[in-house]
């Protein structure tokens, strides 16, 4: 996943490109580049890093134009470094490029027995020159038609052109592509992010399509180049300048916003005053479903996986989960009654977004539950349930997670008392039950300093299991990705009652285990399996609530009581320390919080 913008404009544009890729950082960070137009030649300038370092490069060259594309890289093809970033540029055309070429190998064969001499290890660089070879004989709409055709595989593009002084190329198949339009002046970039600082007039091209950019006109084009309408949206003009406040972490803040977000949900479906949910233009009858199956990748399939015990325990529907890149690619018996949701902070994904399309193309009933409301998933969705919890800037999910866990109970509630599976009187316990959540969660997060101690002993850990079952299960399974990903330790999280078939074998004397065990009605067999690896060695960090009996057990490393709560709900407060503790091991570690390694906040590439 990567990110792109263009600008074509009467004025400079450098600056503003420089700008919109800072806020497309989220993509992906391992390099960047620029490339603008002036006086008929194409400057190119690229680094290996952040946006920052590209920013100081351009100084130096003093880079001008008004004619631009820029790039933040995720390596897909070729490793991070200089002459792999984006753009790639030929003597005639510059290009940026997010997705992935299957066929650049046999492309680059073909064009090198053309001559053309390639300098990079990328996949991208194969469309410069198939756009140069084509524009020997084919006018320059002619040659997008043809080389588009010639493309295998996935691609957001952004073309600038040596001889066109008022003409950029946006092409869109699988990664998502927006052009804004701007006061005698246009953009392309990956999505509203990128453009929203210039305009909130936004349409969206949808695959095979692509877009001949001027300053004061843009025409779209189907794939055999008829030309198309595109809806012009209007976009929110809030959250643009979220920005860290007094934070040095983008993590922590959002770990912290988790109070005030869970109200900002609560108050877009419960109608607090008569103690009801209100799911608008539900577009079924909810009597007419009878199985959901939920899908997400990463952290986003353990809220899906959260779901499926709520949704098991309150109505009568059959319940499945999968992993995206998975689904896409299974033998799926579809069925009609059957509500697919799929679950997408960024909406980007690209293995959730293939999920999603392989439902409608089977023409079954989607939904999805994301943060970004402009996203290719919400679009492409029948119904869309948002989050509402403000943009997510760091990798590592935190609110975004809390807040799809939200939705997706919230739903729960609303099938099981519209299936009449539960009272009147217990749909309204719940709602009351859950206008407490966001105080817990705020006495929660208090529990810092004893976490900043903990986080200590697994910064240095060489690996560490977390142990759950029931509903404690997909939150140790999302604890061990958040050390995973933020302080580069090895975790898995595990039913506990796993352990004994196995990976009992793993644990060694002073190894940091946590075990999720909150007295509900699998604790005392969760506190068994406890003993199970204290005796072999295991330091424990037990996570538990608050509660009169004492806890059956002793030799516990540490304890952390979270808030007693309705046990449907513990899940969220269990959360929160687990965010905490992968927050402390890698500030311990000195790494980047907010942009781990390897990483990117969405992955729109296979
Ligand atoms: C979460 O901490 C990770 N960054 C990652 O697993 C993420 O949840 C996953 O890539 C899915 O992203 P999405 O929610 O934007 O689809």
């Amino acid at each position: 996943m990567c990110g792109i913008v263009g600008i074509i404009s009467s004025k400079e544009v450098t600056r503003r490109i420089i700008n919109s890729l800072k806020k497309l950082e989220y993509r992906g960070y391992d390099s960047a580049g620029i490339a603008t137009l002036v006086d008929g030649d194409i400057n190119e300038v690229k680094c290996e890093g952040r946006v920052e370092v590209l920013e100081k490069d351009i100084s130096k060259f003093n880079l001008k134009g008004d004619i631009g594309i820029g790039h933040v890289r995720w390596a897909t093809h070729g490793k991070p470094s200089k002459i792999n970033a984006h753009p790639h540029s030929s003597e005639q055309v510059s290009v940026v490029h997010n997705g992935i070429i299957e066929n650049s190998t046999i492309l680059k064969k073909f064009l090198e027995k053309k001559g053309y001499i390639f300098k990079s290890q990328t996949d991208t660089e194969v469309i410069a020159h198939l756009v140069t070879e084509y524009l020997k004989k084919n006018s320059l709409k002619d040659t997008i038609i043809k080389v588009l055709k010639k493309l295998h595989g996935s691609f957001a593009l952004g073309i600038i052109f040596k001889d066109q002084s008022n003409l950029m190329i946006g092409a869109k198949r699988g990664s998502p592509l927006a052009v804004g339009y701007g006061p005698n002046e246009n953009y392309i970039g990956s999505d509203s992010y990128a453009l929203k600082s210039m305009t909130n007039k936004i349409s969206y091209l949808d695959d095979g399509e692509f877009c001949i950019v001027k300053k004061d006109q843009i025409e779209f084009f189907d794939t055999a180049g008829t030309k198309v309408n595109k809806k012009v949206m209007n976009l929110s003009k809030d959250e643009i300048d979220y920005d860290k406040g007094d934070y040095k972490y983008f993590m922590e803040k959002e770990i912290d916003e988790q109070p005030s977000t869970i109200i900002a949900c609560i108050n877009e479906y419960v109608d607090k005053h008569n103690k009801q949910i209100n799911i608008y233009n539900f577009p079924w009858k909810i009597s007419s479903i009878e199985s959901i199956m939920l899908i997400g990748c990463g952290t986003a399939f353990h809220s899906c996986l959260m779901a499926k015990y709520w949704m098991e325990q309150n109505t009568n529907l059959d319940v499945s989960v999968d992993i995206a890149s998975e689904f896409r690619y299974r033998k799926v018996r579809f069925k009609k009654n059957c509500l697919y949701i799929v679950v997408s902070q960024s909406g980007e994904t690209a293995d959730t977004h293939a999920a999603l399309a392989l439902c409608k193309k089977n023409k079954m009933k989607t939904c999805a539950v994301v943060n970004v409301i402009e996203s290719s998933i919400a679009r492409d969705a029948d119904l869309v349930l948002p989050i509402y919890c403000g943009q997510e800037v760091g990798v590592a999910s935190t609110k975004a997670f809390i807040g799809q866990m939200l939705v997706l109970y919230i739903l729960s509630i609303k099938i099981s008392f519209d299936q009449k599976c539960i009272s009147k009187k217990k749909y309204q316990d719940k709602i009351k039950n859950l206008l407490t959540l966001s105080n817990s969660t705020k006495k929660t997060l208090k529990l810092d300093q004893k976490i900043l101690q903990i986080g200590k002993t697994f910064a240095e850990a060489k690996g560490s299991m977390f142990l759950g079952r029931g509903y404690s299960f997909p939150i140790a399974l999302e604890g061990a990705l958040k050390l995973k990903e933020l302080a580069y330790v090895h975790a898995e999280g595990y039913p506990a009652g796993e352990m004994k078939h196995g990976p009992l074998a793993l644990i060694e004397q002073g190894m940091p285990v946590v075990v999720l065990a909150p007295r509900d009605e699998y604790y005392k067999k969760t506190i068994s399996n406890m003993q199970e690896v204290i005796a072999r060695g295991a330091k424990v960090l037990l996570v538990t609530n608050k509660n009169k009996d004492e806890v059956i057990s002793e030799n516990i490393w540490e304890k952390i009581e979270v808030d007693q709560l309705d046990e449907e709900l513990i899940p969220f407060l269990m959360t929160i320390p687990l965010q905490k503790l992968a927050f402390y091991s890698a500030l311990e570690k000195g790494y980047d919080i907010d942009k781990p390694r390897n990483l990117a906040k969405s992955v729109t590439v296979e």
